[in-house]
C-alpha cells in the first residue's frame, strides 16, 4: 500500500515511517510513505502557499495552485489512482470500521490542512473524502495523517508479529472493547493475576475474557452494545457481570442492554 502525504512539514509525517509497526510494515514492503511539500510547488522567490481569505477575517487560507501542481506532481511519480483525503475537523470520523476500509486500498493521499484550511475549490475539486480523527481542532492535518496511518498500517496483512492481536482489539470483530490483559509477575502488591487465566483451561479462560469484554463495554461505552449482536449466552454472561458488580458497590454504567 501507499500513502502521498501533502503537507508543509512532510518531515513530520516520515518520522512516523522509522518506527513501531508503521517502520516495520515499510521494511517489510508492505506500505511506503511518500512526502510532498506544496512549498516546493510554488512559484515566484517567496514560493507563498497562503493567502488571506475574502471577506476579511483572521488566518490564512492554503493556496489552490501549488496544491494542484503537487498534486500533477505526485501524479506525474506514479500514475496510479490515489483515493485522495483530507483531514479536516469537518470530516467524517475516523471509526475502526472506516479504518478497515482505508486498508484495503492499494493508494491513499492525505492532504493536510495548515493555518484557516484549504480553498474550498481545491476541495471540492480534488477530494474524494474528508475526515477527522475527533471533535477538536488541530493546528495542522499532520498528526491526524499520522493517527490515519499508523492504524491503517497495522492491518496489513504481515505488520503485527501475530495477527490474532488485532482480532481481538476494541471495535474489531462484534465492536466490543476489548478484556483486560495481564502478565508476570503472578501477585503483585497492586494486585494478583485471576486465578482463571492460569488454570489452563482454554473454554473457561475464553469466557471470562468474553465476559469482561462485555462488561468493560457496558461500563465504558454503553453506546457500542447497542450495535453489537449479543448472543443469548453474551446476555447471560452479562448480566452475571452487572450481578457481580453491583455486589462489589460498583455504580450502574450502562443502560440495560
Ligand atoms: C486550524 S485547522 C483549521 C480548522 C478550520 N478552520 C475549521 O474550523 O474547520 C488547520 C488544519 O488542521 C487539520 N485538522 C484540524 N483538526 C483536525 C481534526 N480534528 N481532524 C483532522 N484534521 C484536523 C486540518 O487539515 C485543517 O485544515
Amino acid at each position: 500500500m501507499r500513502f502521498d502525504i501533502i503537507s508543509l512539514f512532510p518531515e513530520f509525517v516520515a518520522q512516523l515511517a522509522a518506527h513501531g509497526v508503521v517502520g516495520r510494515a515499510g521494511e517489510r514492503g508492505l506500505l511506503s510513505i511518500h512526502g510532498w511539500n506544496p512549498r516546493d510547488h510554488a512559484e515566484g522567490n517567496y514560493r507563498r502557499v497562503d493567502d488571506r481569505p475574502f471577506g476579511g477575517g483572521p488566518g490564512m487560507v492554503m493556496l489552490i495552485e501549488p496544491l494542484c501542481a503537487t498534486l500533477a506532481a505526485m501524479r506525474d511519480d506514479d500514475p496510479a489512482s490515489a483515493h485522495v483525503v483530507y483531514l479536516s475537523p469537518q470530516g467524517r470520523p475516523l471509526t475502526q470500521a472506516k479504518v478497515r476500509e482505508l486498508a484495503a486500498r492499494p493508494r491513499i493521499a492525505l492532504l493536510c490542512g495548515r493555518y484557516e484550511g484549504v480553498d474550498e475549490r481545491l476541495l471540492q475539486a480534488e477530494v474524494d473524502e474528508e475526515i477527522s480523527i475527533g471533535d477538536y481542532v488541530l493546528s495542522g492535518g499532520e498528526l491526524a495523517a499520522a493517527v490515519l496511518i499508523d492504524a491503517v498500517a497495522r492491518l496489513q496483512e504481515g505488520a503485527l508479529n501475530d495477527a490474532e492481536s488485532a482480532v481481538q482489539d476494541s471495535f474489531e470483530g462484534d465492536g466490543l472493547l476489548d478484556c483486560p490483559h495481564y502478565t508476570r509477575p503472578v501477585t503483585h502488591a497492586l494486585g494478583t493475576v485471576p486465578e482463571v487465566l492460569l488454570s489452563g483451561n482454554h473454554a473457561a479462560i475464553a469466557r471470562w475474557r468474553r465476559q469482561q469484554s462485555l462488561g468493560r463495554t457496558w461500563l465504558r461505552r454503553p453506546d457500542l452494545l447497542d450495535e453489537a449482536a449479543l448472543s443469548k449466552a453474551d446476555r447471560a454472561l452479562l448480566e452475571a457481570f452487572r450481578a457481580d458488580w453491583r455486589h462489589a458497590g460498583g455504580a450502574s454504567a450502562g443502560g440495560d442492554a
